[in-house]
C-alpha cells in the first residue's frame, strides 16, 4: 500500500480550503496530499520547499506563482490550480515559457470564474449602496453621539434612481451587477473594454462609450475588469479629473488597477463624491494609510466572493480542475495559456 501510495502525483494545497475541495480532493484517492493547514498564507520559504517535486499546486490569490516557485518545484509540475478567478498573482509568461521547453511537461492551469459571480455582485451592489448612501458614517455617527436631530440635508447621498451607471470592463460580473441595479431604476448602462461586446451588452442594453465618455458619464463607476499590464493604474488622475464631482467609484476586481495616490487626492479634494474600495494595494492596507482617514471611502478587505455557498464552490472547482489536468482529462474551467 505504502508503495502504491507514494506513486500517486504529489499535491501541495498552500492554505486551509474550505471543505468541499478538500474533500474532493481526499475521497479521489488519487493524488497524495500534503497542505499548508493554516488560514494564513504558506510562509515564501516554506512554499518554495513543499513545491519541490509536486505534480499539482492549488493554490490562492495570495500566493505569487512566478519563475522562483516553478523553478522550486521543477520539471515535475504539471497542474497549477488557483482558488480564484483572477490569475494576476500568477506569471503567465514564465508558464509560457516553460510549457514551450521541452525540459518542463505543458502546465496547466486552471481557475474558477462563474461560480464566484453571484456573491461578487451581490457585495459590488452593497458597497455601492453603502457608498453612495453613506452607511458606514452615518451608523458610526448614530453609534457615537452625532446623531442630533433630524436634520434636513445631513448625511444625505446619491441615489440610484435616473442614474448612469457605467461598467469598465464589462465580463460576467459586470453584466451580473447590472442586472441587479436595474430595478433600482437606473436609466442608462454604460461600459468600457478593449472592444466592444455586444452579446454581453445586450443583456443589459449597455451602451458601448470611450473611457473619457465613461468617465464624464456615470453617476456610478463600477471597475469590473481583471488587471493585467494594460489595466495597471487605468483608473487614474486622468480619470478622476473627467468624472463627475457628484460620481461614486466602486472597485471589486483588483486593487492594481487604481493609482491609489490620484484617488487619494479625487476623494480629499472633492473631484468625486465617493468610492468603495473591495480591494486594494497593498492587502491588507495598513490601517494608517491615508485612504483610511476619508470618510468618502468605504474600505472592505477583500470579501466579494465571501460567501459560505460560494468559497466552497471556488474549493470544489479548484479541486476538481487540478485532479482532471492531472489526469490528463479536460478541466471544468481551464485558463488557456
Ligand atoms: C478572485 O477569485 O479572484 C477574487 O478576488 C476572490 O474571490
Amino acid at each position: 500500500i505504502q508503495r502504491e501510495m507514494s506513486s500517486l502525483p504529489r499535491v501541495y494545497v498552500t492554505r486551509k480550503v474550505p471543505p468541499d475541495g478538500l474533500q474532493i480532493l481526499r475521497k479521489s484517492g488519487q493524488v497524495q496530499l500534503e497542505l499548508w493547514d493554516s488560514d494564513d498564507p504558506v510562509p515564501r520559504r516554506e512554499l518554495l520547499k513543499k513545491v519541490k517535486g509536486c505534480d499539482g499546486l492549488l493554490c490562492v490569490l495570495t500566493e505569487k506563482i512566478d519563475a522562483e516557485v516553478l523553478d522550486a518545484a521543477g520539471p515535475t509540475l504539471k497542474v497549477l490550480s488557483t482558488m480564484s478567478v483572477g490569475f494576476d498573482h500568477l506569471s503567465l509568461d514564465e508558464l509560457k515559457k516553460r510549457s514551450a521547453a521541452d525540459v518542463y511537461t505543458r502546465i496547466r492551469v486552471g481557475y474558477t470564474p462563474e461560480v464566484l459571480t453571484d456573491a461578487v455582485a451581490e457585495l459590488t451592489v452593497a458597497l455601492l449602496l453603502a457608498t453612495s448612501r453613506r452607511l458606514i458614517e452615518a451608523a458610526h455617527e448614530a453609534k457615537t453621539g452625532g446623531w442630533g436631530t433630524w436634520r434636513t440635508q445631513w448625511l444625505c447621498g446619491y441615489e440610484l434612481a435616473n442614474s448612469t451607471v457605467g461598467i469598465l470592463g464589462l465580463g460576467r460580473i459586470g453584466v451580473a451587477i447590472a442586472e441587479r441595479l436595474k430595478p433600482f431604476k437606473v436609466k442608462r448602462f454604460i461600459y468600457t473594454d478593449v472592444e466592444p461586446r455586444p452579446e454581453l451588452a445586450e443583456m443589459i442594453q449597455a451602451e458601448y462609450v470611450s473611457m473619457d465618455d465613461l468617465a464624464r458619464q456615470s453617476d456610478f463607476l463600477a471597475a469590473c475588469c481583471a488587471l493585467t499590464p494594460e489595466t495597471q493604474s487605468i483608473c487614474n488622475k486622468n480619470l478622476f479629473s473627467n468624472m463627475k464631482k457628484t460620481s461614486i467609484f466602486i472597485n471589486t476586481s483588483r486593487g492594481g488597477v487604481v493609482n491609489q495616490e490620484d484617488l487619494y487626492e479625487a476623494l480629499a479634494t472633492g473631484e468625486i463624491a465617493g468610492a468603495g474600495l473591495d480591494v486594494t494595494t497593498p492587502e491588507p492596507l495598513p490601517t494608517n494609510h491615508p485612504l483610511f482617514t476619508l470618510k468618502n471611502c468605504v474600505i472592505l478587505p477583500h470579501i466579494a466572493s465571501a460567501s459560505y455557498t460560494t468559497r466552497n464552490a471556488m474549493s470544489a472547482l479548484a479541486a476538481n480542475n487540478l485532479l482532471a489536468g492531472l489526469r490528463g482529462d479536460r478541466m471544468l474551467k481551464e485558463l488557456h495559456l
